[in-house]
């Protein structure tokens, strides 16, 4: 009996001895291209209208298997899953292209279009350090742009990505080491470096290209921006430049560095989507006294910043210690800045006090906020064992360097 042996013919040998031929990274660039094709887009098409779980995939993989290559259903599964988690960062998500770590470093849609607005002047603008684009789709948006990336995986997902937006046609990328391109001709640079490097974090401060060699820039291009961690030293931003801090609400997300030629002062912080912009407000000092009706959470962004005096001044408010970064006012002060709570009862830190204390108020549960005291917080709610039918934030904390406990609600109810 004969056997049966997979019939190939001459074009499929000639395309799988490409393939075999084909480094990782060309495999990964020919697999995205036939996810990008007619083919390719139909088959995202019909996995964004099924419901694929963990639980599903097995079935759903093997019907699709029917119809189309059983390469392209696995590349497909896997940009589905990252275009479902890639939702919160990109209002198109579902027609993007992403990698893991691509992803994972890109800035998200409200922070590059807020960022963008810094470079409204600019004609021509260079993205080095492009990754998949999350910064492109919103500076190509009114400029053109060079996207560089050594990686060309990247470029071509980010002018994928752009191109899903509808600003592919601004587009000009480059596929090199940043350290080689041709800046002239180009008004303003964006630099986004990378801090992961196989698969890994890298140490705090550490970034490809360094952060010297992005600030250095400003020789060649007077107006440079670069993205960096939120955890950056201080000391890290050359004088005269503008370090920024941006907050997705009270979520600290970021940090920009600004050429002078860009930069409005020393530091701003930042608050999305709105945008509020809060910058140094020089003044007298700010006083120390103790809590008032109201106490002031300052955003982490205006913490970072290092603006919780210049809020302090913008508002009338008051510091309740030197170095805690609580301000306090009698007035229900109304700030996209700072979390506002109305205080219930401020003492000296006494834990045997502070039962019957919160049971006078008919607290029932309390979210404790620890800044400047240390303390098991576990422990305490273990202890406190509360029965009212309020809610309440305790506040450990100091007062001019006294060990303070706050009970305080929060007067929009939330
Ligand atoms: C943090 S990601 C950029 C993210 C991008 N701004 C976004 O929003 O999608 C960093 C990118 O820098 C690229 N990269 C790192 N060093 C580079 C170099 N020397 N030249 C060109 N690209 C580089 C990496 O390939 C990676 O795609």
């Amino acid at each position: 009996m004969a056997r049966l042996r997979p019939r190939h013919t001459a074009n499929e040998k000639a395309g799988l001895r490409h393939t075999l031929s084909m480094s990782g990274t060309e495999q990964a660039v020919s697999r995205l291209e036939a996810l990008a094709s007619p083919i390719g887009r139909e088959l995202l098409a019909r996995l964004a209208r099924l419901d694929v779980t963990p639980e599903t995939e097995l079935r759903v993989g093997s019907a699709l298997r029917r119809d189309y290559p059983t390469e392209l259903v696995t590349a497909a599964l896997g940009q589905h899953e990252l275009r479902l988690r890639a939702h919160p960062k990109f209002t198109r998500a579902q027609q993007m292209y992403f990698t893991r770590v691509g992803l994972e470093q890109a800035t998200a849609e409200v922070i590059a279009q807020h960022r963008a607005t810094r470079f409204a002047d600019a004609v021509r603008v260079a993205d080095l350090c492009c990754g998949i684009g999350g910064d492109l789709i919103a500076l190509a948006a009114g400029r053109k742009v060079v996207a560089v990336d050594r990686d060309p995986l990247h470029l071509r997902m980010a002018t994928l990505n752009a191109d899903a937006y509808g600003v592919g046609a601004a587009v000009t990328a480059v596929h090199a080491d940043v350290r080689d391109v041709d800046l002239s001709g180009v008004d303003a640079v964006f630099v986004d470096p990378a801090r992961r490097a196989q698969g890994h974090r890298m140490r705090t401060g550490d970034s490809e290209p360094p952060l010297s060699w992005s600030t250095g820039l400003v020789d060649r291009v007077e107006s440079v921006g670069i993205k960096a961690a939120p955890g950056i030293a201080r000391d890290a931003v050359p004088t005269g430049w503008e370090v920024e801090f941006i907050a997705d609400r009270r979520d600290l997300k970021e940090a920009a560095l600004w050429s002078p030629a860009l930069a409005a002062g020393s530091s701003r912080a930042t608050i999305l989507p709105q945008g509020h912009v809060l910058l140094p407000l020089p003044g007298d000092e700010v006083e120390n006294r103790d809590p008032g009706e109201f106490l002031l959470d300052p955003n982490p962004a205006v913490t970072r910043a290092g603006l919780v005096e210049d809020l302090a001044r913008s508002l009338g408010a008051w510091k309740i210690d030197a170095r805690i970064a609580f301000l306090s006012s009698d007035q229900p002060l109304c700030t996209p800045f700072a979390r506002t709570l109305r205080v219930l009862d401020s003492g000296p830190w006494d834990q045997k006090a502070l039962k019957p204390r919160l049971r006078a108020l008919d607290i029932g549960s309390v979210d404790i906020r620890r800044r400047g005291l240390a303390g098991d917080v576990e422990d305490l709610h273990r202890q406190l064992k509360l029965r009212g039918t309020r809610r309440a934030t305790l506040v450990m904390t100091r007062v001019d360097d006294r060990p303070w406990a706050l009970i305080c609600t929060d007067p929009s109810g939330n």
